[in-house]
């Protein structure tokens, strides 16, 4: 029993000079552009809309500034533990060290579900605007072929096909894709401004009121959480994926350094625009009518601005391939650093000599995406997702405090000075926001946390690199 604690807990130390597996080739602005292109996505072109029609009104401004909040408490946690441990495999890696083996095992398993799931989900939202498209220029695929099963189609083939176009691009190379990347995120940030300079001269303040409908938090008789803290727990998926600058550590040139501006720097970009964009979308259209799956280019088409409505359609397609890049970039990287540490097969972890890339990893999780993407609606699979990340952010910000106590003397470059004011902060309002979510959405999320505790027993603990040392 003593020897399977120790195993269990058997910890990595913090190493900065980690092997050369991948090519180290991202500078600081390459990482905050990872991270914007990342973030922002279906979180703001989407779900604003429906959390502004359905549970905050126009107060959907402070359902962001509330999540935007429970971030900067975690990306400052992600910042410090980039900076003191380093390595690849984002929370992952950082538990590794902070909690020992199977709470990093838990937090990689769930990560795996949180990176998975969100690449299906948006390839989904992408899939619902691009056959608008088509629809639009008289050639829109019929549903059989655009929705899944549970939505009256059989496949959704635009979805799938996106995720292995992607797939190809991560093959090609990191470099490569960081530059396809940079252009892509730029095309979505002209497509932001255009809204933001066409919406802010046609702002009718009466639509601002009343400004907080549904109150703070409240649970309607048909059991649905309405108000700014359940808006708060639904727009935090706008935010997903700026931990995924962290999963960049080894092909970051200076890590220790550029990680802690790319986190922090992308972070207060992308909620700086959300806090002008969800204003304005409330501003020019009433919230009520809201509900829709492309909110910013119907508010444009509403005020008579159809050219621009297209354009900014065209752009959020845009937007939501770099969202789909980065987290599958990120999601790839933690299976490597997993496969690594033997907790996953390490066949799946070999790099290619002639890319530069772990092609295995990337194949493997774009076949399964694909089909995730192909037969499970968007619904289904973006619930998922908060809870996963919510419950990441929670351990990271955890991981803070440990690290502290047990590493008095870390050379980090980068430490918070109001500790440990801000990792309480962040577990407190994390968890806070996990306890707005539905009871289905923990009971999915604990089995996916089963299924995993049921492998590592079976699987990791016997092939862990740690059993070649001594424990
Ligand atoms: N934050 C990303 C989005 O909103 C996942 O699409």
């Amino acid at each position: 029993m003593n020897n399977l604690f120790a195993k269990i807990f058997r910890k990595k130390h913090i190493n900065h000079k980690h092997p050369a597996h991948l090519k180290k080739c991202l500078s600081a602005l390459d990482l905050t552009l990872l991270g914007i292109g990342c973030i922002i996505g279906t979180g703001i072109f989407v779900l604003t809309g429906i959390a502004a029609a359905n549970q905050a009104g126009p107060a959907v401004i402070l359902s962001f500034i509330v999540s935007g909040f429970a971030c900067a408490f975690a990306a400052l946690a992600y910042a410090e533990l980039s900076s003191s441990i380093g390595g690849c495999g984002s929370a992952y890696g950082y538990s590794y060290v902070a909690f020992g083996e199977f709470f990093a095992w838990i937090i990689g398993w769930i990560l795996l579900m949180e990176y998975g799931m969100s690449i299906a989900a948006v390839a989904n939202g992408w899939s619902g605007y691009f056959n608008n498209a088509l629809t639009a220029m008289g050639i829109g695929l019929p549903e059989s072929l655009s929705k899944a099963p549970s939505l009256g189609g059989m496949v959704n083939l635009p979805a799938m096909v996106i995720i292995l176009i992607i797939m190809s691009l991560l093959i090609i190379g990191a470099k490569q894709s960081a530059k396809f990347n940079a252009a892509m995120v730029f095309i979505k940030l002209l497509t932001v401004t255009l809204f933001i300079s066409v919406a802010i001269f046609n702002v009718n303040p009466s639509n601002w009121h009343p400004f907080m409908p549904y109150g703070w938090f409240s649970t309607l008789p048909n059991g649905k959480t309405v108000g700014i803290l359940a808006g708060a727990s639904l727009v935090f998926f706008a935010y997903v994926g700026f931990d995924a600058v962290s999963t960049a550590a080894e092909e970051a040139i200076n890590p220790q350094r550029d990680l802690p501006r790319g986190i922090i720097g992308s972070l207060a970009f992308c909620t700086m625009i959300y806090i002008i964009v969800s204003l304005l979308l409330t501003g020019v259209v009433p919230y009520q009518e809201l509900n829709v799956s492309s909110p910013v280019a119907y508010a444009l088409q509403k005020i008579g601005f159809q050219g621009a409505s297209a354009v900014v359609a065209t752009g959020v397609i845009t937007g939501l391939t770099t969202v789909m890049l980065v987290l599958y970039y990120a999601l790839t990287r933690i299976i490597f650093a997993m496969c690594r540490d033997g907790l996953l097969p390490h066949t799946l972890s070999e790099v290619n000599k002639a890319t530069n890339t772990p092609i295995r990893v990337i194949v493997f999780c774009g076949l399964i995406i694909s089909l995730i993407a192909g037969f499970i609606p968007l619904g289904a699979l973006a619930e998922i997702v908060n809870i996963g990340t919510l419950a990441a952010f929670v351990i990271v910000s955890l991981g803070v405090i440990f690290i502290r106590k047990l590493h008095k003397n870390n050379n980090a470059t980068f430490k918070n000075k109001w500790h440990p004011l801000i990792p309480v902060l962040g577990i407190f309002s994390c968890s806070a926001l996990m306890f707005f979510l539905p009871l289905e959405t923990w009971r999915r999320f604990l089995i996916w946390v089963m299924i995993g505790i049921v492998f590592y027993f079976v699987y990791s603990i016997k092939h862990s690199h740690l059993n070649k040392k001594p424990v």
